[in-house]
């Protein structure tokens, strides 16, 4: 009956020729980069420490909202024109859209984007395996032909618990589930003060082999993405110290992935570990994985074959694969391919990616409260910005209203090393089994009014924010060692400032 093979058997390591081809400059990337400056021997330094102005202004630029309830991660960028805001709720249905189980068959994890993106927020890491929100990608050693995760044979790169029973009803296939326990660790701050940790065992229903590597992922929430894919890629390389040439312990370097539109390798900006380039491809990724739905640019189900999200997509190659050319993109794929029967069209497709990226950020809240500006100052001399960047300036050749906005995103996009307490021990392209993308902060005190909740972290571990702190280990073991010595009203006023944001 099962005939899962991996879609990506071969096993080449990506040649250094085709990283470096991959470092390719856009027009707008000539310019000194913002923050960063050009020494003797030519080569960036790395940008100097924020100054207290990059804190200041709306979060998403001119994309920004002053909506905090329920639906804060969900409304579309006021930047928009009037036919763009249409083309926005095309997108919004389709990612609101519950599918058929015939659509969703052979295998899938939920049944719509917003099953796991609920209000465009942060998926909950509960324990009902019920509730497929967590997401666990999977492989084994050695390197796929993109460059990327090694496919685990007859699972693919996650696992995918649902297919159609029988009886035509959704049951739980031989991919099985994780079921998910924690263990309480009690600690105390230096002031005596306890708090405690809950460290996750997940155990897969299924036989994995033995060598498998397993990697827990909740939905992280969606709003200001087509300002993160705005970002020229000069802007975050300025950022980038791998040999730490300013000693501050911090080695922040970027991904490198393949794009399938595009058919090379480019740098990372989405998931938890940077390993998607771009908001088109990180839709039709999710469509073909986590929805089982195909489309012109996956148009084959995930257990065909050479099948699923592979190495030349939808076999043509696009003009871009961002935002920037979505229409030209879209004409390509209409063109290559009239007759396609896949779960979704192209317009499906590029409308639910044109949604993710142009979704408002709702600004930063009480920032004249005295608290929140002494967490603040907290933030700076915990050393936190190091990582979560407070500003950006998106690049003037961004369409939508996304382009030459300062905006407030509280990242890097950069890969740290965060230690062995929240490694997964799973490489994805460049990031190592420690690395993840530093976590863009914006709209992170309101995960409680959107989503319900306030779990923290790649895997939604951490129940609050002073938890997800306490777990920063590796490049961030100095900010958390900082935070544990300070007074509670000092940790009170961090906590107070981040969740403003
Ligand atoms: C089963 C739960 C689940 C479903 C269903 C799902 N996602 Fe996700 N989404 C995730 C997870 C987990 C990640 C992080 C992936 C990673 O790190 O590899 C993610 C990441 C993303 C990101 C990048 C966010 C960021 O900050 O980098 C976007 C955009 C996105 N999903 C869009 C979609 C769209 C569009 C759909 C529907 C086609 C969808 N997702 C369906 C769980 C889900
Ligand atoms: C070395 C870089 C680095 C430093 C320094 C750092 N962080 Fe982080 N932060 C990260 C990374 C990477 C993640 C994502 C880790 C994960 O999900 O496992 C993260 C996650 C978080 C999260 C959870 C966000 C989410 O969406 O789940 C919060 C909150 C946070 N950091 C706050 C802080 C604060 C406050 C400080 C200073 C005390 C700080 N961080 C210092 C890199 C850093």
């Amino acid at each position: 009956m099962r005939q899962f093979l991996t879609f990506r058997q071969a096993c080449l390591a990506l040649s250094s020729a085709v990283v470096l081809s991959a470092c390719e400059k856009k027009a707008d990337d000539t310019a000194v980069p913002l923050g960063g400056s050009i020494s003797l021997d030519g080569a960036v330094a790395p940008a100097p420490a924020p100054a207290p102005g990059d804190y200041n202004g709306p979060a998403g630029g001119s994309n920004t909202i002053n909506q905090f309830d329920a639906m804060a991660f969900g409304m579309p960028s006021p930047a928009l024109s009037g036919q763009e805001t249409q083309y926005h709720n095309t997108g919004q249905a389709n990612f609101a859209q519950v599918f058929s189980l015939q659509q969703l068959a052979p295998l899938w994890n939920n049944e719509s984007c917003s099953g796991c993106h609920v209000n465009g927020g942060r998926s909950k890491a509960g324990t009902d395996p019920t509730i497929p929100q967590l997401l666990f990608r999977v492989s084994i050693p050695g390197v796929a032909d993109d460059g990327g995760p090694n496919p685990v044979p007859g699972f693919g790169n996650q696992i995918q618990p649902f297919i159609v029973g029988s009886d035509g009803t959704r049951v739980v296939g031989p991919e099985g589930k994780v079921t998910i326990t924690y263990q309480e660790q009690l600690k105390s701050f230096v002031d005596g003060q306890s708090y405690s940790l809950r460290t996750p065992t997940y155990t897969p229903t299924a036989s994995l082999p033995a060598n498998v590597m397993i990697s827990p992922r909740i939905g992280p929430q969606a709003a200001g993405l087509g300002l993160l894919e705005a970002v020229s890629e000069q802007d975050i390389m300025a950022n980038a110290d791998p040999n730490d040439r300013n000693n501050d312990g911090i080695t922040g370097h970027e991904n490198r992935v393949w794009d399938v539109a595009m058919q090379r390798t480019v740098i990372g900006r989405f998931g938890w570990k940077a390993n998607q380039p771009n908001l088109l491809q990180q839709a039709a990724a999710a469509f073909n994985g986590d929805l089982g739905i195909t489309s012109p640019f996956f148009p084959q189900e995930s257990n065909v074959p050479g099948g699923g999200m592979n190495k030349t997509g939808p076999g043509v190659k696009l003009q871009s694969s961002g935002l920037n050319s979505l229409t030209a993109a879209a004409a390509t794929l209409k063109n290559a391919n009239p007759n396609a029967q896949t779960d979704i069209d192209v317009d499906g497709l590029f409308s639910t990616a044109f949604y993710t990226g142009t979704l408002a950020v709702p600004a930063a809240r009480n920032t004249n409260d005295p608290q929140v500006i002494a967490g603040r100052a907290v933030f700076v001399a915990a050393k936190c910005a190091a990582c979560h960047k407070p500003m950006f300036k998106t690049s003037g050749t961004a369409p939508y209203g996304l382009g030459n906005q300062t905006i407030h995103p509280y990242t890097d996009l950069l890969l740290h090393d965060m230690g062995p307490g929240l490694a997964d021990n799973r490489p994805d392209y460049l990031a190592s089994g420690s690395e993840w993308r530093t976590a863009p902060l914006w709209g992170t005190g309101l995960s409680q009014t959107t989503s319900n909740h306030t779990n923290y972290l790649h895997d939604g571990r951490a129940r609050n924010v002073m938890e997800a702190i306490m777990w920063h280990g590796g490049e961030g073991e100095t900010s958390r060692r900082y935070v544990e010595q300070l007074s509670q009203t000092d940790r009170d006023a961090l906590v107070a400032f981040v969740n403003s944001l």
